[in-house]
């Protein structure tokens, strides 16, 4: 099945109805004309720099966002509606927010559901786990969120500093799980993924391009290290609020990460459980050799937006750490290297080289 995308994704476009259901009333297309009224203004003034999937990405508030991610976060500031209970999954791209999708609602629903008949096995990660940013677009704007079992379970790419107070203010109770990831593994990913899903009407873009825009900030979502350093500072200050993984410690350690995991999520293993065996079961079932053979991750599709539809096999690649040494030269390496250590300066954070003890 090929990946379909929208030919132009940084075109605001009306909503559509999603295979005949949830026809688009006539306010919800007048609000969408004042939202579209209001990006276009945005954009307008924003700096502009090379998109890695569609052709084009703008600063917004610091951050490369394309045209469409601009409106869902207005949409997400005008429309979402937090729960005390509600815990968000926050990443930039390609840090591990599948394998955690799939940990979290398989912690969260362990006494719903046995691993021989369980949700992941037909409906992928994805599917279990929404993304914020891209769901707003399907369930806007009367929000079918308020109907999702609790703890609501969402996906998010956006920078703590872009989300509406009421999601990330200390004083609201709603819970954050940041994963993030060596940058240099974090580029080899997000450059095969955006590859893949790259609008067919734009020419490639070569790894060397992919490596300089990494370098100066510019790619969806980004600029890598303010995104990793928002989250890293906020749950420095509130660690009840945001728990601060890392991918590498995840792959080496994961039932001591999932213990960890489950514990702040207010679902801790009991002895039993643990003596029963049930962190490895989760583990086993979440791991990459198991998940990226399930019939529906390696044939099915998953929806983010009319429109947008990406082969869920994309969301699996190698599941290594330390990829890069097959694409960067020492120079590369070093240049990422020192960019990353004079950002994080002072902030007690450490990743990738500097991270090896
Ligand atoms: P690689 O491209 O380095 O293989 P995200 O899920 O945030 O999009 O991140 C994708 C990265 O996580 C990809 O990395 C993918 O292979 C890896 N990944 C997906 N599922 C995984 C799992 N269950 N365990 C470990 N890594 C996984």
């Amino acid at each position: 099945m090929s990946t379909d995308l929208i030919p132009n994704q940084n075109t605001c476009s009306h909503p559509t109805a999603i295979n005949g259901e949830n026809p688009i009333s006539n306010e919800q297309e007048d609000v969408d004309n004042k939202l579209n009224g209001k990006v276009n203004d945005i954009v307008a003034t924003l700096a502009k720099g090379k998109g890695w999937r569609g052709p084009e990405v703008f600063l917004h508030k610091g951050f490369w966002l394309p045209q469409n991610a601009i409106k869902s976060l207005l949409m997400i500031h005008e429309y979402f509606h937090p729960k005390p209970t509600d815990i968000f999954l926050a990443a930039f791209m390609k840090c591990g927010t599948t394998w955690l999708r799939a940990l979290m609602f398989a912690t969260a629903n362990r006494h719903q559901y046995k691993t021989s008949d369980h949700p992941l096995l037909r409906t992928g990660p994805h599917g279990v786990f929404p993304s914020l940013d891209a769901q707003i677009f399907l369930e806007y704007p009367v929000s079918k969120f308020d109907n999702l079992p609790s703890p609501r379970l969402f996906a998010t790419h956006f920078a703590h500093d872009l989300l509406p107070t009421s999601m990330t203010s200390p004083s609201s109770t709603c819970k954050f799980v940041y994963v993030c990831r060596d940058p240099k593994d974090a580029l080899i990913s997000k450059w095969h993924f955006m590859s893949k899903i790259r609008s067919k009407e734009l020419t490639p873009m070569s790894f060397n391009e992919a490596y300089e825009l990494f370098c100066n900030g510019v790619s969806e979502y980004g600029p890598f290290w303010e995104h990793v350093l928002g989250y890293w500072k906020a749950s420095q200050e509130s660690p009840e609020k945001i728990l601060f993984l890392k991918y590498e410690d995840m792959k080496k350690e994961p039932s001591v990460e999932l213990k960890k995991l489950a514990k702040f999520m207010g679902m801790p293993f009991t002895t039993e459980e643990e003596e029963g065996g049930v962190v490895e079961e989760i583990v086993k079932l979440c791991s990459f050799e198991n998940l990226s053979n399930f019939e529906v991750n390696k044939d099915g599709v998953q929806t983010f937006r009319a429109q947008v539809v990406v082969e869920n096999r994309n969301f699996f690649r190698k599941g290594n750490v330390g990829d890069w040494e097959n694409y960067l030269t020492e120079e590369m390496r070093d240049r990422i290297d020192s960019i990353t250590e004079t950002r994080l300066k002072g902030s007690g954070l450490a990743l990738g080289l500097l991270h090896k003890a």
